[in-house]
């Protein structure tokens, strides 16, 4: 299991990392993980469900029994329990759910093993907020994705804007604002880089520019393009 290879992008929330872990595990043929969607299933199903967010017991129950089903296209589909819930999951008060449940440690624990689960050959593209850190700590390659809030904010805007009449810059402002305080502030398993991440500013880059960094890095993390590179030919 530990010697199958691990990249890990981390970051707060409309940095890319999504966009950027699906395009280079499809380019390096890998699995992704992305462990978001995870907490999202476990804040919207909780509250569905009439779950408390301080029923430990009973989230728990919810997170290992729960099953869940994740389509192979990038954002395509979700199935919990057999029905498809991407369209909610993907919703800004889906990941303020998620944000509240997974400052919750027991939750943390109980999706341990389901997220260790996706480390499959020929490797896994991990996508969250602990992956370096805690879930993946012994991964090859592990990266930081910033962008200030305002910047964050405007990206999520944009998307939104054509979509969801009611959306606004500010309130997605102070949404950014809120979830990135409870994410790196919750006692278990903070947004933090991993001390070996290396940290990329995406504010001032485009998509292609930041998979291009990503993949200079992987290349010389896992050396993987020396693998590509036959040795030089011995001499007489
Ligand atoms: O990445 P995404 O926006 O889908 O994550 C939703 C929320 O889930 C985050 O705001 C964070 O609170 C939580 N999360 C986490 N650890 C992860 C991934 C997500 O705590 N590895």
């Amino acid at each position: 299991m530990q010697s199958i290879p691990v990249i890990t992008i981390d970051g707060p929330s409309g940095t890319g990392k999504g966009t950027i872990a699906h395009l280079l595990a499809a380019e390096l043929g890998w699995h992704v993980l992305d462990s978001g969607a995870l907490y999202r299933i476990i804040g919207l199903e909780a509250e569905q469900r009439g779950i408390p967010a301080d029923d430990s017991a009973g989230l728990c129950r919810l997170a290992s029994a729960v099953e869940i089903q994740f389509g192979t296209r990038f954002r395509g589909s979700i199935c919990v329990d057999g029905i498809e819930k991407s369209a909610d999951l993907r919703t800004e008060a889906a990941g303020a759910l998620a944000s509240k449940v997974a400052a919750n440690p027991a939750v943390r624990h109980a999706l341990l093993a389901r997220q260790h689960a996706f480390r499959q050959p020929p490797g896994l593209v991990a996508d969250g907020r602990d992956m370096g850190t805690v879930v993946f700590p012994d991964a090859g390659c592990k990266i930081f994705l910033t962008a200030s809030a305002e910047v964050r904010a405007q990206r999520r805007y944009n998307q939104l804007k054509d979509k969801d009449v009611g959306v606004s810059l500010p309130s997605l402002f102070r949404d950014i604002q809120e979830r990135d305080e409870r994410d790196s502030t919750r006692a278990v398993s903070p947004l933090k880089p991993a001390r070996d991440a290396l940290l990329i500013d995406t504010a001032p880059l485009s998509v292609l520019q930041v998979l291009t960094a990503v993949r200079t890095h992987v290349a010389r993390t896992l050396a993987l393009e020396s693998s590509a590179t036959p040795p030089p030919a011995s001499q007489p």
